[in-house]
């Protein structure tokens, strides 16, 4: 089901463009998922993440390590799927619409550059289906840094 959305991102990324370019197209990508309602990156400075490109609605800026979804995931270095938001200690709600999420660091010779982050509107929407192919599209990304 995924396969052919990697095979998009594969296509779409080049080592010859800038960052922000080739994770920008990735979030189109990435948002045209079934029930996501918000894909993006956050990226690394130090023990803080912030804003990278996105789709859906406007969104925190900064996110330090020590918080959020995006945070516990960029500090464990795992990926962390949310069922339900409100149940998570320490979800940062961007959006109202948000009822569950997935992040997915990138991790580059062991140091984290940031995280793959994506939201949808329903419960439950991620599955290790999801985090077998974030952690793929991870590693893609991880060698443009
Ligand atoms: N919910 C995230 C914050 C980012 S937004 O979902 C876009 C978190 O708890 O880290």
């Amino acid at each position: 089901m995924y396969k052919s959305l990697l095979n998009q991102i594969k296509a779409i990324i080049s080592k010859d463009l800038p960052l922000v370019s080739n994770l920008s197209n990735v979030a189109a990508l990435l948002i045209t998922m079934k029930d996501v309602s918000w894909a993006g990156f956050y990226l690394s400075n130090e023990d803080t993440l912030y804003l990278g490109p996105f789709q859906g609605e406007v969104a925190c800026t900064t996110i330090p390590f020590s918080k959020g979804v995006c945070g516990t995931s960029a500090s464990k270095k795992e990926t962390i799927i949310v069922n339900d938001v409100n149940k998570f200690s320490g979800h940062i709600a961007c959006s109202s619409k948000s009822k569950s999420e997935i992040v997915t660091p990138i991790i580059k010779n062991d140091i984290i550059k940031g995280v793959i982050d994506i939201d949808a509107p329903v419960y439950s929407r991620f599955t290790n289906v999801e985090k077998d192919f974030l952690i793929e599209v991870a590693k893609l990304l991880a060698v443009l840094f």
